[in-house]
């Protein structure tokens, strides 16, 4: 199994749409630097949301750090995790709606993946409640990649940039009761409706054992041009095919209990999931991740991913990779979503900060692993 490294630097800015953020990946080093001194900055035009409280991608990553506290070489968000290896194949179902050789039927690229844990303290106790993430990209011929980052909650709490670093400074843990401040946390929620609804969501979905029985979710939705240029708008998701188990708190034991099941798993087969991409219709939402689409939408069942080997977090893996979720092929655009801009360029700031940084090794060792108690 080769050990992927990712050996160019993120794509960065909004503003550019789909087609130059793809080339932007693909060129060399200091030109990526360039543009990201001249464009990283805007990423709210992007997003149509520009207001007096315009937050940068730098102010953004500093909320980060302001939170969590700085932690040298490591992402300011998901910063536990794993690197993984595998391969997608196609069912070539997904050539119904987009172009994109990462679906032709029967094709088979390889994968390098990062599992994580959100929050951005890289020693973080794994806990049940945490929201697991699962980062890929696809390399496709002619030098194509496709770059998405997805967590195991069926919406995301936010719907703005703004939103989101509102939020993280409301749940950020007080001193004394190692909680957030209920107070300011409810005054978040009363000024937010969408993330209180979206919250419900996700606290009525059980909580899985772990990465391997996981669904994850992409969550933005991405608009997909087949052949005869026709475009429609797509959410895409990985859901398991090993068993779902729906554990007690009794299995919760070990700081690293999350990732050394998923080590161990591995150890003893590959994991694979079923990527699904669902279409939506006219009215559902493709700029506000907190809604889900109803039920009932066509679903395309559009290949398996083979997870086949975890590594500690090292040079030239998962590591050294920027999962900027504008990072797409061609049959694949952003939608309207003005998260993904956001993202986009703050993923770009936290990867431009880390990759500066002297870094001490990963909590997560591969090879030291207990066995199973
Ligand atoms: C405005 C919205 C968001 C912001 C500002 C944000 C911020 C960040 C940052 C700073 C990182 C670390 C990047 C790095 O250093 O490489 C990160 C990683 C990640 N984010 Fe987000 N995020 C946002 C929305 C989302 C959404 C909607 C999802 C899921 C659909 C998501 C899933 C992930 C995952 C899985 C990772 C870890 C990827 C890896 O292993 O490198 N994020 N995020």
């Amino acid at each position: 199994m080769p050990r992927t490294g990712d050996g160019h630097k993120p794509s960065v800015g909004g503003r550019a749409g789909a087609t130059v953020t793809r080339r932007s990946a693909l060129i060399g080093l200091a030109a990526v630097g360039a543009i990201a001194a001249v464009d990283v900055g805007g990423f709210l035009f992007a997003g149509g949301r520009l207001t007096p409280r315009t937050v940068t991608p730098s102010r953004f990553v500093d909320r980060f750090e302001q939170v969590f506290g700085r932690h040298e070489g490591f992402r300011r968000n998901h910063a536990k995790g794993v690197s993984a290896t595998g391969w997608f194949t196609a069912t070539g179902a997904g050539s119904a709606v987009s172009t994109a050789s990462v679906f032709h039927a029967g094709s088979r690229h390889p994968v390098t993946g990062r599992f994580s844990l959100s929050g951005g303290l890289p020693d973080a106790a794994d806990a049940a409640d945490t929201v697991r993430g699962l980062g890929l990209v696809f390399r496709l011929p002619g030098g194509e990649q496709w770059r998405t980052a997805m967590i195991d909650s069926p919406v995301f709490p936010d719907r703005t940039p703004d939103g989101f670093r509102d939020r993280l400074l409301a749940s950020k843990k007080v001193p004394d009761t190692g909680k957030p401040d209920p107070a300011v946390m409810a005054l978040f929620l009363a000024r937010h409706p969408e993330t209180a609804a979206a919250m419900d969501i996700i606290r009525r979905q059980p909580r899985t054992s772990g990465f391997g029985d996981s669904t994850f979710h992409g969550l933005n939705a991405f608009r997909c041009t087949d052949r005869s240029g026709a475009t429609v708008p797509v959410r895409w998701k990985l859901v398991p095919e090993q068993p779902v188990r729906h554990p007690g708190a009794e299995e919760e034991s070990g700081r690293d209990y999350l990732f050394d099941a998923l080590v161990r798993d591995v150890t003893r087969g590959s994991l694979r999931w079923r990527m699904f991409l669902t279409i939506g219709e006219p009215g559902d939402p493709t700029d506000d991740a907190t809604r889900p689409w109803p039920a009932g939408r066509k679903s395309l069942d559009v290949g398996t991913l083979t997870v086949d080997a975890i590594d500690t977090e090292a040079p030239g893996n998962a590591r050294d990779v920027n999962f900027d979720p504008l990072v797409l092929p061609n049959g694949i655009a952003p939608s309207d979503d003005p998260l993904l801009s956001a993202r986009s360029a703050v993923y770009a700031e936290s990867f431009n900060r880390r990759s500066g940084e002297p870094k001490s090794p990963s909590r997560v060792n591969v090879s030291e692993v207990p066995d199973e108690r």
